[in-house]
């Protein structure tokens, strides 16, 4: 069904310009934009968007890592989009990740706290409702 999944270029795609890219990806597989923005995202949408890690070893430099600097955070929406943009992005270790995927041809490992691995794509309708809410608070 049609539903929307919420997506973030994080810190280290948008330094490296990649925001472009991965938006003409989301676009070429057929979804649609349906918002999005540039921001750097404070530490109270950090903690609400990772609640699920918190503890976690990485946790903290995932916070630091996130508001490091500007992120591109967009709504898409399209027939299956939330598994489809997972897929689209491939595993979350950009060096396991398969080319062909966001991270498999654009990441790798940096060899840091925290997987630099370019995007963020929600779950489960349920995470995409949740995080909508943070970064799209008029439309959450
Ligand atoms: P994301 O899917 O946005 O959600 C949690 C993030 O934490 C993940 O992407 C990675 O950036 C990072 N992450 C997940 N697992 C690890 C790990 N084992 N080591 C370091 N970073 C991780």
């Amino acid at each position: 069904q049609t539903e929307r999944s919420l997506v973030l270029v994080k810190p280290d795609g948008y330094r490296r310009g990649l925001t472009g890219e991965v938006l003409r990806r989301v676009e070429a597989k057929g979804y649609t934009l349906v918002a999005l923005a540039v921001l750097t995202p404070s530490r109270e949408q950090l903690t609400t968007h990772y609640a699920e890690h918190e503890g976690k070893p990485f946790y903290e430099p995932l916070l630091e890592f996130m508001s490091s600097g500007p992120v591109t955070a967009a709504l898409i929406e399209g027939h299956g989009c939330i598994a489809g943009f997972r897929s689209l992005a491939g595993a979350t270790d950009p060096t396991a990740a398969a080319p062909g995927t966001i991270r498999g041809d654009l990441g790798r490992d940096w060899g840091l706290a925290v997987q630099q691995n370019i995007v963020h794509g929600s779950d489960s309708p349920e995470s995409a409702a949740r995080e909508t809410a943070i970064w799209f608070p008029t439309l959450g």
